[in-house]
């Protein structure tokens, strides 16, 4: 992993960043923050949820969810390895808060960094660790910001536990009404280290619209509704006041979360809307809550999916949220799809599949790999390639048990490889495979060309092209035990 030296870190940001399109929106992920209770080398926002790492699927949904929003992700702590995974990417651009002030200067930071480029708008802060958000939620985040009209807008969420003390989000504070219920606009956010810090004995009391309304400690200690962390602003009114916030609470930090009693103050309106499921808001600090947030991933994929493919164990599967696409998108034209997932299959980003299509358990399926129409691949098969590889399965292919083919491979149609065969195809030497094509069981095949028709037995083939031939009675020869010449021999001495 590597360490931040700030003059590295500024050209890194400066070579990864992308100019913005002229879309009057901007979303700013902070993702500087540490992460101490993780407890990994790696950078908490690039701990991965159903494969992709936090941040980077904050940065999907903004993206996803509102049409050519630009981005501003805030890097600090281990800078170099999230820019590294994030890379460059289009209208978004990188800021660099060296010193984790807080939240609130985090913004100030993007703000910064982006003053020459935007100027009039909207604009959307969220934390990098939020990795269940999705663009749904951000569309409806914004029409609920747009319509309501209000200057600033919170993502509040309902604490579900028992135990205040637990719960360690900054607390919404709301007006009450005559009968002392809490149900009105909201005041403030208040951090709960800074509720913790409060004197027990004493009401702590807020002015808002020239009344005064009292709370005791515990009270805003078992307040559930509690602060996401997204919030929408007007562009304008967010840089007027984003200079003017202090220091001056349990953490000596510059809190975002200080607008909103700033914004009331100056008589902008604030507003606050909740999701419309609760997990979209869930963050984490720990590896068991980043356990739960994929949980809640792989349940959400299976609840897509459940009616269009057969998946033999909901627990036990992967399938990557761009297959999951391209599938919805594939079941759309009405033709029954009739793909079968067995537990515990792996189907990784890149895998093209099609109709008819039976992947057997515990199979592993990863790289460029396109699928012909009603193929079979047998148990604890290996597929994989490279980035730049593919490997092209015709229809009608049968692969069975415990087979290993990676990289640079086409498979013609109707062939089919027995058990535990393994096939390489490398970048200078691809292997092809032709039609009506059989390998029996245990073959090695590296960098050949098989012709149409072939049955290759058991053989080593390496770098060779088989051809197809008949014998006298009409049969296509079969091809059996090729051992290629050896090497290093005399590296070699009996025991
Ligand atoms: C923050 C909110 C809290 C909210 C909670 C939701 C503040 C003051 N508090 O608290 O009301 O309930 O999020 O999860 O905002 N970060 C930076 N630079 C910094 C500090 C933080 O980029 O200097 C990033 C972190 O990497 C993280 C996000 O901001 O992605 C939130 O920071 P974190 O320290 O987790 O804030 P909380 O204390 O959880
Ligand atoms: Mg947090």
């Amino acid at each position: 992993m590597s360490d931040n030296n700030a003059q590295v870190v500024y050209s890194k940001v400066k070579e990864n960043s992308v100019k913005f399109n002229s879309t009057n929106e901007v979303a700013i992920i902070l993702a500087a923050g540490h992460g101490k209770r993780i407890k990994s080398q790696t950078s908490k926002m690039l701990h991965k949820i159903w494969e992709i790492p936090t941040v980077e699927r904050v940065y999907n949904a903004c993206k996803l969810g509102i049409e050519n929003i630009n981005t501003v992700i805030v890097v600090g702590i281990k800078a170099l390895d999230i820019m590294d995974v994030i890379g460059k990417r289009e209208s978004n651009k990188f800021a660099f808060q060296e010193h984790q002030n807080g939240t609130g200067h985090a913004v100030q930071v993007a703000l910064k960094e982006i003053e020459n480029d935007f100027k009039d708008g909207i604009v959307y802060v969220l934390p990098g660790d939020m990795g269940l958000l999705d663009d749904e939620s951000m569309k409806k985040f914004r029409s609920d910001f747009t319509s309501s009209k209000n200057d600033m807008m919170v993502l509040t969420g309902l604490y579900e536990g028992d135990d205040p003390l637990q719960n360690s989000y900054g607390r919404i504070i709301r007006t009450k009404d005559s009968n002392g219920k809490v149900n009105g606009n909201v005041i403030r956010i208040m951090e709960y280290k800074d509720i913790l810090a409060l004197p027990d004995n004493k009401p702590y009391e807020l002015i808002y619209r020239n009344q005064k309304y009292s709370y005791t400690r515990q009270e805003l200690l078992n307040t559930k509704e509690f602060n996401s962390g997204v919030y929408a602003f007007d562009y304008n009114k967010l840089v007027e006041q984003i200079n003017n916030i202090s220091s001056n609470n349990a953490q000596n930090e510059i809190y975002i979360t200080d607008l909103i009693e700033m914004f009331n103050q100056k008589g902008y309106s604030v507003g606050a809307v909740s999701p419309k499921e609760q997990y979209v808001v869930m963050g984490f600090n720990d590896k068991s809550v980043l356990k739960e947030m994929d949980e809640i991933a792989r349940r959400n994929i299976y609840e897509r999916l459940k009616n269009i493919i057969q998946i033999d164990d909901p627990d036990d599967f992967f399938i990557h949220d761009s297959i999951v696409s391209d599938l919805i998108e594939l079941d759309k034209k009405g033709i029954p799809l009739d793909i079968k997932i067995g537990k515990g299959a792996y189907i990784g980003v890149g895998v093209k599949l099609n109709y008819n299509i039976e992947i057997g358990r515990a199979a592993y399926i990863n790289g460029n790999i396109v699928f012909g129409k009603n193929i079979k691949i047998w148990r604890i098969v290996h597929l994989s390639t490279f980035p730049n590889q593919t490997l092209t399965i015709g229809n009608n292919v049968n692969i069975l048990w415990g087979d290993i083919i990676k990289g640079n491979i086409v498979i013609g149609e109707n062939s089919t490889i027995e058990s535990s065969v393994n096939l390489t195809g490398s970048d200078e030497f691809p292997l092809r495979i032709g039609k009506n094509v059989l390998i029996k069981g245990t073959s090695y095949l590296f960098g050949s060309i098989v012709e149409n028709n072939v049955t290759i037995e058991h053989s080593v083939l390496i770098k060779k092209k088989v051809k197809a031939e008949k014998d006298k009675n009409g049969n296509i020869k079969a091809i059996r035990f090729f051992i290629p010449d050896t090497e290093g021999k005399e590296l070699l001495n009996d025991i």
